[in-house]
């Protein structure tokens, strides 16, 4: 049997990471996990029960009920990206998680996940690992445009100061904070579009998979 192919896309908010990962894994024929939306779904069950995000043990017992929320609208909203990034600070939250996502990851052909951590903690051991970046005032005009499309109103400045206040978080907490894993690949889409970007990251994975 050939070996399995594991691909790490990781990268701070609108970088493009699921764009990427989502090409890359109709590339290579293999399966996608978008692991953020784990810890939205933990976010909005938390939200909807009303839960306190300052407490972790809220946090976990909200972990048990994402099951029914993985296809929720609300999962893009903003509010909810906030509340994620709060509770995924929680080493106990991210243990819930952990499971599932290396599950995932193991499947016998492989699989292709995108998140923060995937690369130096879910899968460190993955055949390629990128890091997906942008500068943070083209990652919020890109969320903007998202979400106007999505008819969520929504204002640049607003956006700018979360996607910095979110990078601020994530790269700082002490539980799995967002950094480029040693052996990650970097790809800049500050000035690539979708089309440039896919492009660029399966010529990437090539020619990782070519070294090895
Ligand atoms: O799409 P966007 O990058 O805005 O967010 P996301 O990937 O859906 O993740 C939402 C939040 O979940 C992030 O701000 C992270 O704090 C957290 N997250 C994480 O800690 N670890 C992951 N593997 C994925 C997401
Ligand atoms: O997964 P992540 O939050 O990192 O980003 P994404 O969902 O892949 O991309 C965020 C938004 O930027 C989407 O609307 C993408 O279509 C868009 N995008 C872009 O305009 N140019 C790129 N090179 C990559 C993504």
């Amino acid at each position: 049997t050939p070996p399995s192919l594991v691909i790490a896309v990781d990268g701070p908010a609108a970088s493009g990471k699921g764009t990427v990962a989502r090409a890359l894994a109709a590339r290579f024929g293999l399966p996608h996990m978008d692991t953020g939306m784990l810890y939205r779904a933990v976010a909005l069950s938390l939200l909807r029960w009303g839960g306190d995000p300052d407490s972790e043990f809220a946090a976990l017992r909200a972990c048990d009920a994402i099951g029914s929320l993985i296809d929720d609208a609300e999962l893009r909203s903003e509010t909810v990206g906030g509340v994620a990034s709060r509770i995924s600070a929680y080493p106990a939250v991210r243990q819930a998680l952990l499971e599932r996502q290396q599950e995932f990851a193991g499947q016998p052909d492989g699989a292709v996940l995108d998140g923060r951590d995937i690369g130096t903690v879910i899968a460190p051991g993955a055949t390629a690992k990128l890091f997906v970046t942008a500068s943070p005032e083209v990652r919020a005009e890109r969320r903007v445009a998202e979400l106007q499309a999505r008819g969520m109103p929504v204002h640049y400045p607003d956006v700018l100061l979360d996607i910095r206040a979110r990078d601020e978080r994530d790269s700082h907490r002490s539980a799995a904070p967002l950094k480029q894993a040693a052996d990650a690949l970097l790809l800049d889409t500050s000035m690539l579009d979708r089309e440039a970007a896919v492009a660029e990251a399966i010529r990437l994975v090539e020619a990782r998979l070519a070294a090895v």
